[in-house]
């Protein structure tokens, strides 16, 4: 009976790819909303301390600092009419009918914000950081319904660059789907319906070029075969691309339409087996500025629900799409290929670029699949938690090379933290942070201040990216974090972040991230052993004694010494704590045990505790049912 419950309470089990560091986070910076926000959109631009929240007619305004939140709220409500229209034509969404904010972004220094409104879309303008109006200027503006889903289950992307809107709505009844141009001077331009089967977006990215006018965006997205028979696959991951210089076609062909538009298809799975994931859900990019160079992560999951991370490198994306056949296309191409990024002067209206123009619209997909760096996707110990979001950061480490770091979401409200360098992953710690453990539903990261925000439906939360002091105060404690936000600063004997502008010819920190090795740390620190002081514990005779040794690092081996190391025992049970109980050949009688952990080839005294017989018997039946889990809980007390 016993057994059985510390059996359920300890049976995790250690895992290669297991986070190497759990950490329960206590912040004071967070906001709780005052009722739930099951759909909530977020914006944060870089290097403030300001996230934007769409809500339920709402948008909040967050202000975070080290100690609490300043919140100011904006009510955006739908009109009545459209939410009785709402209500009366689409009873099953009831609880949609209202104005959910799904689309806030700064587009040059306007705030446009969009919403469902009840089933009919609108967008106003933020002004002063208060005020709701109507969006004017100089710019023109697509429809709301273009920019907007009108419920808010339904997926829409947009995305600012080079001073226009760009939006990607999911296809749902009544609208097939669209890539638009939504607002700025620019022309406003869409796909064509047969380009898109279903589309369901999953995310957007700039790929910046050193060429102004060779800048691309991609859009990602699943497309969704309603007719396939259920024996196939009825998702298949894309990649879309435009070129930022678009502005149409001619008036015969393409004229308010992309004239740069192709189309690849993503593939994520273990090579030769049939475990394929092929729904898209959400996906970031990691670019170096003005570098056509990085990589994508693509939120994948399958059938059963499973999701998955594949990483793909925007290179070979780019190979693709500027060399790759074209699906149905076997003619070669007269002049440049078409879908190219090319200045707007160059020879438009041309016999060739009509040919091309024809060929876009006939023939936008590539050959070419992209398959993934690693051709599987990363090892991640998700065991029964899914992926909900995920987002990036790229890193320079004191050796003076960019390291990526995924930051992962979860179904369970838990943040993994997980560098990703071209030997695998490695998972540098997992976080709980919330009071009430929903899913996370958005995450948006500041490199420039080294801030990541978290949203779920009750809450959203600000946690610092280099989170430094937690590993510990030792050299080997901080090398083996393998965090490369961090280093090990020998002169202040402290695990630092690495400051904005470190100098890495006369920096002094040191760090070691492509292996789990602590030897920069020098054999001095290696060799000093350090010891514990023993808790005394009573043993009252005939009761069982359970010993709990709490578990730090996960990647590290744990057992129990007896009488300095000439008997050792292993861990009954295991999970957050190490236990030593009562069991065959393990004698738990007088005298000294000590919890060891080893890793990195280096053992670390832990926690120790010395025995002492009490003598007295405890009645029988007393000690049977309470005799173990009091003995425990009365030593966790101790720990804390
Ligand atoms: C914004 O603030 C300016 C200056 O305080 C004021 O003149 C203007 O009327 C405000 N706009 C709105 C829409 O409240
Ligand atoms: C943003 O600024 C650029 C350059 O000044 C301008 O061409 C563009 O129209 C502006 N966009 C909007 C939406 O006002
Ligand atoms: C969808 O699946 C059906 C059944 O396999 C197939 O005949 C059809 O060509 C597919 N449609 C597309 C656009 O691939
Ligand atoms: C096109 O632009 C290039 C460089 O911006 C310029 O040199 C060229 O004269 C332009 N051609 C036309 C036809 O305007
Ligand atoms: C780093 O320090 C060295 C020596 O003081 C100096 O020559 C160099 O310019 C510095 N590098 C940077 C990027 O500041
Ligand atoms: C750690 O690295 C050092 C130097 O590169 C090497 O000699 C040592 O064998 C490594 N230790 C482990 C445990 O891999
Ligand atoms: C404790 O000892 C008594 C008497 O020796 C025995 O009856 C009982 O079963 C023992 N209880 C346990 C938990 O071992």
């Amino acid at each position: 009976m016993n057994y059985f419950i510390l059996l359920s309470l300890f049976a995790t089990v250690f895992a290669g790819n297991a986070p190497r560091l759990k950490f329960v986070v206590h912040e004071p910076s967070r906001f709780h909303f005052n009722k739930p926000e099951n759909y909530i959109s977020m914006y944060h631009q870089e290097g403030s301390d300001t996230v934007y929240v769409g809500g339920q007619a709402m948008v909040y305004v967050l202000t975070f600092a080290n100690r609490g939140v300043r919140d100011v709220q904006i009510p955006a409500a739908s009109d009545q009419t459209a939410i009785d229209t709402c209500k009366a034509k689409a009873a099953p969404l009831e609880l949609e009918c209202d104005n959910f904010i799904t689309v806030i972004q700064k587009v040059n220094d306007t705030m446009i914000i969009c919403g469902t409104n009840a089933g009919s879309p609108r967008c106003w303008m933020l002004v002063n950081e208060t005020v709701l109006t109507d969006v004017q200027g100089n710019g023109q503006i697509a429809s709301a319904s273009d920019i907007s889903p009108p419920y808010p289950s339904q997926k829409s992307i947009s995305f600012p660059a080079d001073g226009s809107l760009y939006s990607a709505m999911s296809s749902v009844a009544g609208h097939p789907g669209s890539i638009r141009r939504t607002f700025g001077s620019q022309k406003l331009l869409k796909t064509e319906n047969i380009w898109l089967l279903n589309p369901q977006f999953a995310g957007a990215a700039v790929i910046p070029s050193t060429m102004k006018y060779k800048e691309e965006i991609y859009f990602f997205f699943s497309e969704l075969n309603k007719t396939a028979r259920v024996d196939e696959e009825p998702y298949r991951a894309r990649i879309g691309r435009i070129c930022t210089v678009d502005e149409g076609g001619i008036k015969a062909l393409l004229e308010n339409s992309w004239t740069t538009f192709m189309k690849a298809r993503m593939m994520c799975g273990a090579g030769k087996t049939h475990q394929q994931y092929n729904n898209l859900k959400q996906a970031v990019v990691l670019t170096a500025q003005d570098k056509r160079a990085g990589v994508l992560y693509g939120l994948f999951s399958n059938a059963w629900g499973r999701t998955v991370i594949c990483a793909y490198s925007i290179e070979d994306i780019d190979v693709a799409f500027s060399t790759s056949k074209l699906k149905g296309y076997s003619s070669a191409f007269i002049g440049s290929r078409p879908g190219m990024c090319v200045r707007k002067n160059s020879t438009t209206g041309g016999h060739n670029d009509i040919k091309n123009l024809g060929v876009i619209r006939y023939h936008p997909e590539i050959e070419d699949v992209i398959q993934p760096v690693g051709v599987a996707p990363l090892d991640l110990p998700m065991d029964d938690d899914q992926i909900t979001h995920t987002v990036a950061d790229i890193v320079m480490a004191v050796n003076d090379e960019h390291y990526s770091v995924l930051y992962i979401g979860t179904e369970q409200g838990k943040v993994l933290k997980v560098l990703h360098t071209s030997g695998g992953v490695f998972i540098i710690s997992q976080y709980s942070l919330f009071h009430n453990e929903g899913p996370i539903l958005k995450m948006a990261i500041d490199s420039q201040k080294g801030h990541m925000y978290v949203g779920t439906a009750m809450e959203v939360q600000r946690l610092p990216l280099a989170d430094c002091n937690r590993y510990g105060d030792t050299c080997r404690d901080c090398i083996l974090s393998r965090d490369p936000y961090c280093g090990w600063d020998r002169a202040r004997r402290r695990c630092l972040a690495i400051p904005p502008g470190y100098n890495i010819t006369t920096g002094t920190l040191i760090q070691n991230l492509d292996q789990s090795n602590s030897s920069v740390c020098g054999e001095a620190a290696a060799l000093k052993q350090r010891r514990t002081s023993p808790r005394e514990v009573l043993v009252v005779s005939n009761t069982s004694i359970f010993l709990p040794c709490p578990v730090r690092s996960f990647h590290a081996t744990y057992r129990w010494e007896k009488d300095n190391c000439v008997k050792n025992y292993p861990c009954l049970f295991s999970g957050d704590f190490c236990v030593l109980g009562p069991a065959v050949r393990t004698p738990l009688k007088d005298g000294v045990f000590r919890c060891m952990a080893t890793e990195d080839g280096f053992k670390v005294e832990v926690i120790s505790f010395r025995l002492v017989n009490d003598g007295r018997l405890l009645a029988a039946s007393l000690a049977s049912t309470l005799g173990p889990s009091l003995l425990l809980a009365m030593a966790t007390l101790w720990l804390h």
